[in-house]
């Protein structure tokens, strides 16, 4: 349904080229939420506007429903929901109701039509309340709210959200999950996200596309990438009467110590490769293990141990 092929950017800043997107080759499916990471500067802010026509590619193509967007096909545009980052993706001197007649309008849509749906949207953001108050006067959270409702309001095919959960508060951020989920499981649409939040994106995505310096490093099954790569780690949770169990060695994993009375309790993420060096430390302390649980790790230990700046 969304297609590139070699899709590839680069800016000119003087004589000095940039290479903000190199080759870049995806197929991305409706009914499935990917999740696009990297370092900063590694490109996807440049692929999410690549792919809603906001830049011209250098060289490449972008294919939505096998219909090329470039040089001049910007109807398929009406396909796509985006919301950019940090940018205003709304205007500020209006109501958030007045954003929702503005772009109905804009889109060609029944404000009528549309007043029911942006309501059923404001009520899962809590927004009912701000509806008549201007855009500027309302939180950053509240402000990141209506440009996602505004996205929604033509009903995509296609959601692009570029670091869409910056400023939410978690209950915001958790409702915004599960409409996301919603969109892609329930009503078949296709979802690309990207965000530095990597717990989230390991949540909320099925698949994921790892940018590095303008290319792609993995483009696949999310949990693939997590197994394959994690090391497995062990939580232990121990008790002990000495102080001397928490020296230096122990220290270093960072332990959750709790004192009770006389004894210290303690819960430690330990990589496998470690846990027999441990282990013995412990036993020869005369630690009591109340509990060992295995592991695997999470995204963000993978993306931090595997992938280069
Ligand atoms: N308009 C521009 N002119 C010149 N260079 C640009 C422009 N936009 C982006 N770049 C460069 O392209 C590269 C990729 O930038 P991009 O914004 O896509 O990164 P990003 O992955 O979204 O980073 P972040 O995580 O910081 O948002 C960077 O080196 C950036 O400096
Ligand atoms: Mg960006």
């Amino acid at each position: 349904m969304l297609e590139t092929k070699n899709l590839s950017k680069h800016y000119y800043n003087g004589y000095r080229q940039i290479i903000a997107l190199d080759k870049v080759s995806l197929n991305f499916e409706k009914g499935k939420v990917y999740g696009v990471v990297g370092h900063n500067g590694a490109g996807k802010t440049t692929l999410i506007k690549l792919l809603c026509g906001l830049v011209f590619p250098t060289y490449g193509f972008v294919y939505i429903n096998k219909k090329s967007l470039y040089p001049k096909n910007f109807e398929l545009l009406s396909n796509i929901g985006a919301i950019l980052e940090g940018s205003r993706n709304i205007f500020w001197n209006l109501t958030p109701l007045q954003n929702v007649k503005y772009f109905s309008m804009l889109r060609g849509l029944s404000y009528k039509n549309i007043l029911p749906v942006a309501k059923s949207y404001f009520e899962i953001f809590e927004l009912e309340d701000k509806l008549n108050t201007p855009v500027r006067n309302l939180s950053q959270g509240m402000k990141q709210k209506l440009a996602i409702i505004v996205s929604l309001l033509h009903n995509p095919e296609i959601l692009l959200l570029d670091e869409p959960t910056l400023g939410l508060d978690p209950n915001s951020s958790y409702s915004m999950q599960k409409l996301i989920r919603d969109i892609a499981v329930t009503q078949k649409k296709l979802v690309i996200i990207t965000s530095h939040q990597l717990n989230l994106i390991e949540k909320l995505s099925d698949e994921l596309v790892l940018l590095s310096k303008g290319s792609v490093c993995y483009f696949g099954s999310i949990k693939n990438f997590v197994t394959k790569k994690s090391e497995q780690v062990y939580i232990l949770t121990l008790t002990s009467r000495d102080d001397k169990t928490f020296n230096k060695e122990i220290l270093k994993y960072k332990p959750k110590l709790e004192r009770i009375g006389g004894e210290i309790f303690a819960t430690i993420r330990i990589p496998e490769s470690d846990l027999d060096q441990v282990l013995t430390h412990l036993v020869y302390r005369n630690t009591k293990i109340l509990n060992i649980e295995k592991q695997n790790s999470s995204l963000e230990e993978v993306f931090l141990k595997e992938v280069a700046k």
